[in-house]
């Protein structure tokens, strides 16, 4: 086991680097979305590992956006996004929506997987869930924003397998053998 510990008080440097704090993270799963604002043809989107279900009443989400990503202006702008949980068989979209495949902009989106439910944020038909929201915060939170958003309007798929992000890689969770219960 690495156990580094950060002295006390907080105020000092802590006693690991970001590179070894980044290395920790890889081995937090993470359920792979697509977080997009804007309406066509200035729409943004972005693969987010960063996002989780906030509260029930209202029910809200927050996601977490680096302030350098294309999208994040426009989720200020607009105060909306759309959360889109991404299924098993995604990759290559997860992909081109963190700019490996060099795109960018409106030109990742295409016409045929994509439908507008409330705010007009670009929700995705075949995703586990896309959650619409209007943002009610957003909070400053070093190289990210932390915006909150309360669902407006939900689609959900609930048959297909979520995705994953863990060490690198995707993954697919396997589903709990019913015989266990
Ligand atoms: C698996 C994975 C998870 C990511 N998670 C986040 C995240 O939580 N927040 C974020 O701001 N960027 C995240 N990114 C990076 C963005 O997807 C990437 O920087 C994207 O290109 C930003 O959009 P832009 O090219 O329009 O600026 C992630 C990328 C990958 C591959």
């Amino acid at each position: 086991m690495n156990v580094r510990v950060s002295p006390m008080p907080s105020q000092e440097l802590p006693a690991f680097s970001s590179a070894e704090f980044r290395s920790a993270m890889r081995n937090v799963p993470g359920a792979v979305s697509i977080v997009t604002t804007g309406a066509s043809p200035n729409r943004h989107g972005l693969t987010l590992t960063a996002g989780c279900s906030l509260s029930t009443d209202p029910s809200s989400v927050l996601v977490c956006v680096n302030k350098s990503a294309g999208g994040h202006d426009t989720i200020k702008g607009t105060g909306s996004f759309c959360w889109n949980i991404l299924a098993s068989g995604h990759d290559a979209l997860a992909k081109r929506f963190s700019g490996q495949d060099g795109s960018k902009g409106d030109i990742r989106f295409d016409e045929v997987l994509w439908r507008k439910l409330v705010t007009g944020a670009p929700s995705l038909i075949d995703a586990v869930c896309s959650f619409d929201c209007r943002v009610t915060g957003a909070y400053d939170a070093g190289s990210h924003t932390i915006f909150v958003g309360e669902v407006v309007a939900q689609a959900m798929n609930a048959d297909l397998e979520p995705l994953i992000y863990v060490r690198g890689d995707f993954a697919v969770p396997k589903r709990p053998d019913p015989s266990r219960h």
